[in-house]
């Protein structure tokens, strides 16, 4: 068929057109209805403990993301300050994900292990304190108000209905595991046996007595970014 013929067909240019367009349609949509995930699964990636996962409710509560992204993008300028840019199978496990998309403060994706227990507790308390010049507000009410777990099973069941691989034993020890990862002397046996030996354990918030929501939010921050081994890859410029 001459080509000027379908160019001056209108009919026939448009039925020619969208057989086109679906074959191309059908080469790009057709396998995603055949892989099992689109995200590569990445070793050491594993559900929150109970206690981060309490840390992480209360970092959404108080908004830290309008000010905060958890999501280091793959450029050297990124990679530089940040570390390892963020893999997709590192928010895994994150309902709804943290990527955030404002940085008043810096990204929080890797800010596990950046500094000590005691320095988030002076920060969180007052940014001024540590960094003169911080925008940051004081978030003094963390270190004051006991933590409320009483809702952690449901919390845990619902992410599994999502997705989220927690085992029976893991709900079912959700309240122990939460109050041997704020401890810095209790048996943490079970808790190392459910969520692995690197999981940071301690008195978070200072307080021997008692477990607050600031402790719960260290812990989460403490174990941001450090669950892939990213060591023997790309050296942090820190
Ligand atoms: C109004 C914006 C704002 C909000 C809201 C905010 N931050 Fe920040 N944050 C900043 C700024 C600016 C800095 C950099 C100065 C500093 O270290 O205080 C910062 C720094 C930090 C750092 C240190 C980062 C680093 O690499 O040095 C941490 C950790 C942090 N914020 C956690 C939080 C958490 C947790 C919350 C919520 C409870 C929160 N922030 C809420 C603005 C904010």
């Amino acid at each position: 068929m001459q080509h000027s013929t379908i160019e001056k067909s209108i009919p026939l240019m448009a039925i020619l057109t969208l057989i086109m367009v679906s074959i191309g349609g059908i080469v790009e949509i057709v396998p995603l209805f055949y892989i099992k995930s689109t995200i590569e699964k990445v070793e050491g990636m594993r559900p929150y403990t109970p206690l981060e996962l309490k840390g992480r409710d209360i970092y959404i509560r108080e908004g830290c993301y309008n000010c905060h992204s958890q999501m280091i993008r793959p450029f050297r300028d990124e990679t530089e300050r940040y570390g390892h840019y963020s893999l997709a199978a590192e928010s895994m496990y994150d309902h709804p994900f943290q990527w955030g998309s404002k940085r008043t403060g810096p990204d929080l994706a890797r800010i596990g292990g950046k500094y000590s227990n005691e320095w988030h507790k002076a920060h969180m308390f007052r940014p001024r304190d540590v960094v003169p010049e911080s925008v940051m507000p004081g978030y003094p009410w963390l270190q004051k108000n006991e933590l409320k777990a009483d809702d952690i099973e449901k919390r845990m069941q619902v992410l599994s209905m999502v997705g989220v691989p927690y085992t029976a034993e893991q709900i079912a020890n959700a309240k122990q595991d939460l109050a041997a990862q704020a401890s810095a002397t209790a048996d943490s046996s079970g808790l190392t046996k459910r969520y692995g030996k690197k999981v940071p354990k301690g008195e978070f918030d200072g307080q021997a007595d008692r477990i607050t929501e600031l402790d719960a939010l260290v812990a989460y921050l403490q174990m941001l970014g450090t669950l892939v081994d990213f060591s023997g890859q790309q050296s942090k410029a820190r």
